[in-house]
């Protein structure tokens, strides 16, 4: 007979293994969000079983911060305060289109990094606002600037390794950007313009910017509050690719009209829009599946060949699989470490050594789980499946464990 103690021990090891022998991968099918594993959640784009979905983009961070700032890739919302569900804080209705699900904090913790917000003066405040004509109306107001400039601050203090970029649809009189920010505390996180490459050059490394707590980039649409207020224009600094659905032709990657051409490489960030003009769910979690990578690499090719540094869409957390977490993590990948996923870098390897997964175990063995997509066992160009390879394994051990129970008993 095994000693009691013994057999508490492996009991406990069992049945703490039982959770994770269901944790899934991208695809499995899947009825709650608990079926899935973390940073994914049960979606899918609907038409049969739902499947478990990429929310979270891997953590660029866990490749090191020693590159510079151009050197990363990161997932943003667009209109990231336009919350489906929510109301307006003036008491009225809203009737303007949403573009999100959850709010800053979540999206944060979910590790978008960078946020478009648009801003307006409204009942001597700044709103964010989804308006039109420049005018904000109760009806198309959703909370004052503050509250949400309050959520960013609290996650910067909490979380002193992470910089968060800001671009603000600016539709406010001089001065008061300046106000709210300050009022906000989020001035101790501020990166100062003067920092900012003007040439094309690299920016500073994402270690320094880290270590000088400089670990917030505002850009305005304004021009004038560059010299006026230190507000970085974000056209002398960032192409962008046109919004809506006239940048959604594929095969193309024209700028939006305030940007320099995409392949101008004395602006030394890219970001790329991919979202429609009206915002619609169910067309959002197409849109952020297979033509969002097609478009990633369609805005490389028409960019000088530089990966997207900030990845714009609606409903972020929608897809058939990946998404648009997915595709921040192929842009980190190939901006990182040259592979076509950051999952597959090599630890201090030289640039272009990747470590491919090889193809997953046969998944019939597995109840609720899809067939395996492609395949890719000695390739580097596979990087449409899932990143989150740890899963893919784990219920094997989990089964020998329970087995290896089993047969003490
Ligand atoms: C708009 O909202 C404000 C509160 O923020 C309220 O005082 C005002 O009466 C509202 N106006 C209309 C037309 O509903
Ligand atoms: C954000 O949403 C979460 C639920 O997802 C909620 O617990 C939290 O209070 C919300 N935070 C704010 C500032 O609204
Ligand atoms: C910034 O906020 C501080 C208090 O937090 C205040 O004393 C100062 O006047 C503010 N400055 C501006 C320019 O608003
Ligand atoms: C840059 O892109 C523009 C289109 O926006 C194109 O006309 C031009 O030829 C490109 N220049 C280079 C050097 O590729
Ligand atoms: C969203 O798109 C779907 C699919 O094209 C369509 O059936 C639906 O009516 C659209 N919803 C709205 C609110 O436009
Ligand atoms: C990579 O290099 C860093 C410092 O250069 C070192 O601390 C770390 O242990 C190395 N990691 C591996 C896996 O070799
Ligand atoms: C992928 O592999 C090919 C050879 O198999 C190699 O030429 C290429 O540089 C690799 N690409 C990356 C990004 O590692």
């Amino acid at each position: 007979m095994m000693p009691r103690s013994l057999l508490f021990v492996l009991l406990t090891l069992g049945s703490a293994s039982i959770p994770f022998s269901l944790a899934a991968s991208v695809g499995d099918t899947c009825s709650t969000n608990g079926d899935c594993g973390a940073g994914m959640r049960c979606g899918g784009c609907g038409g049969g079983s739902s499947i478990c979905t990429q929310i979270r983009p891997i953590d660029p961070e866990t490749q090191g911060k020693g590159l510079p700032f151009n050197r990363y890739s990161w997932l943003t919302t667009h209109n990231s305060y336009a919350l489906t569900g929510e109301s307006s804080a003036t008491g009225s209705p809203l009737i303007s289109p949403t573009n999100q699900e959850d709010n800053i904090t979540s999206q944060l913790q979910n590790g978008v990094r960078g946020l478009m917000l648009d801003m307006y003066d409204f009942e001597n405040d700044i709103w964010l606002c989804h308006s039109f004509g420049g005018v904000c109306y109760n009806f198309t107001a959703f909370q004052p600037a503050i509250n949400v400039l309050k959520e960013i601050q609290a996650f910067l203090a909490a979380n002193p390794s992470e910089v968060i970029t800001i671009f603000i649809e600016d539709y406010t009189a001089p001065g008061g950007l300046t106000r709210v920010f300050n009022a906000s505390g989020l001035m101790t996180y501020w990166f100062p313009v003067s920092q900012m490459p003007k040439n094309g050059g690299d920016w500073p490394l994402l270690s320094d910017m880290i270590s000088k707590n400089q670990r917030l980039l505002v850009f305005t649409s304004k021009s004038k509050k560059e010299a006026a207020e230190g507000i970085a224009y974000e056209w002398n600094y960032v192409v962008e690719n046109q919004y809506g659905d006239e940048g959604m032709v594929a095969g193309s990657c024209p700028n939006r009209a305030e940007s320099s051409p995409m392949n101008t490489t004395s602006k030394s960030l890219v970001l790329m829009n991919y979202f429609r003009t009206d915002p619609n769910l169910t067309e959002a979690c197409s849109d952020n599946s297979a033509p969002l990578l097609s478009m990633l690499t369609t805005c490389h090719d028409l960019s000088a060949n530089r990966w997207a540094n900030f990845i714009a869409v609606d409903f972020y957390m929608r897809s058939d699989g990946g998404g648009a977490p997915l595709a921040t993590d192929v842009a980190n990948g190939h901006l990182v470490c040259g592979c076509d996923n950051i999952a597959y870098c090599k630890a201090n390897a030289t640039f272009g050594t990747c470590d491919v997964p090889p193809s997953p175990p046969p998944s019939k063995a597995r109840p609720g789980s899809k067939a395996p997509s492609a395949s890719s066992t000695n390739s580097n160009t596979s990087a449409a499946s899932s990143p989150f390879i740890p899963y893919r394994w784990c219920w094997m051990f989990e089964i020998a464990s329970l087995a290896l129970v089993l047969l003490l008993l």
